[in-house]
């Protein structure tokens, strides 16, 4: 249970121990104090007294939970979590990139901000999400995507991650977008599924702060049109007996900057490019938000 809550919100033990300290003494200071608050107004214990003090503990709980982290050292980590359940319960979940442009202050702002860019189906970016959520410092700022109605459209909605609609002229004859980038502070780029090649523009604006995935061993099957289920029929009709997954910084050149990771996998006799495809998405999942924080705890000392 201990470990699992570790892993889950990637703190250190001694932070778990912290965080469980502030959720008891912060609860229990809310539940008295919303016992004093009922006496003090005079209300008669039964069935209204009880709804009252309901809707008095929802009010007073993250108030509470917030003033005893500051104590505890975990601020940081509460005002992420509290903020998380807002947005779950519908407060500011429609928050627009252009709103968020306007409240972030750069020196408040120690938090490691990713963009992840994808324009399919999304079970990546999805994975990436669930692995930094509630993380003490880490998290997905934007989604950002080239394709209306793709299916990670749906899950930034879910996640109430706000989302930057890539149009291809503004991508590769501006650099406007670079803006919406600057303001959220997007520090690292996970290309996660995306199929357009990345411009100088941005590869000059994130030197090795761009990462890919690609559904093959790269030197192998990559290059322009080698994406999804194309890699997988090439390397299917070659008869290679292995293939896996490669994740690398991103330069100009499609599928071709320096390899941070590769893992491998069998092709079986009989596989088709779904079943293929399957097994590389699992090892994808496995991996990738794994070797994400790796990056980011070598890039900033965390
Ligand atoms: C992933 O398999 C990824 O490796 C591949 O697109 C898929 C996206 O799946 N990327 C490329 O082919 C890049 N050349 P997802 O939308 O379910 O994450």
């Amino acid at each position: 249970m201990f470990k699992r809550l570790q892993e889950k919100w990637k703190v250190s033990a001694l932070r778990v121990l912290l965080i469980i300290a502030t959720f008891a003494i912060g609860g229990s200071l809310t539940g008295y104090a919303g016992r004093k608050l009922l006496d003090g107004i005079g209300v008669e214990r039964g069935a209204g007294w009880i709804i009252i003090y309901i809707l008095i503990v929802t009010v007073l709980w993250p108030v509470s939970v917030l003033l005893v982290s500051v104590l505890t050292g975990q601020f940081r980590f509460f005002s992420g979590y509290i903020g998380k359940i807002g947005s779950r319960v519908g407060l500011g979940k429609k928050q627009s990139v252009q709103s968020i442009q306007s409240s972030v202050h750069p020196q408040e702002n120690t938090t490691y901000n990713i963009a992840v860019f994808a324009s399919g189906a999304g079970s990546n970016a999805q994975q990436i999400i669930h692995y930094f959520r509630g993380h003490a410092r880490v998290r997905v700022a934007l989604i950002v995507c080239n394709k209306p109605g793709a299916g990670v459209l749906g899950i930034a909605e879910k996640e109430g991650i706000p989302v930057l609609l890539l149009e291809k002229e503004r991508f590769f004859r501006g650099d406007a977008y670079l803006a919406t980038l600057r303001e959220q502070q997007i520090q690292l780029i996970v290309l996660a599924g995306f199929l357009w090649k990345v411009p100088k523009a941005l590869t000059d604006a994130y030197p090795s702060g761009i990462v890919n995935i690609h559904p093959a061993l790269l030197p192998k099957w990559g290059g322009k049109g080698m994406y999804g289920h194309h890699v997988h029929e090439a390397v299917i009709a070659n008869g290679d007996k292995e293939s896996g997954i490669t994740i690398h910084y991103v330069d100009e050149v499609y599928d071709h900057g320096q390899t941070i990771f590769q893992a491998t996998c069998p092709v079986e006799p009989n596989d088709t490019a779904d079943t293929l495809a399957a097994r590389i998405h699992k090892l994808e999942h496995a991996h990738f938000p794994r070797e994400i924080g790796k990056l980011i705890d070598a890039k900033s000392g965390f």
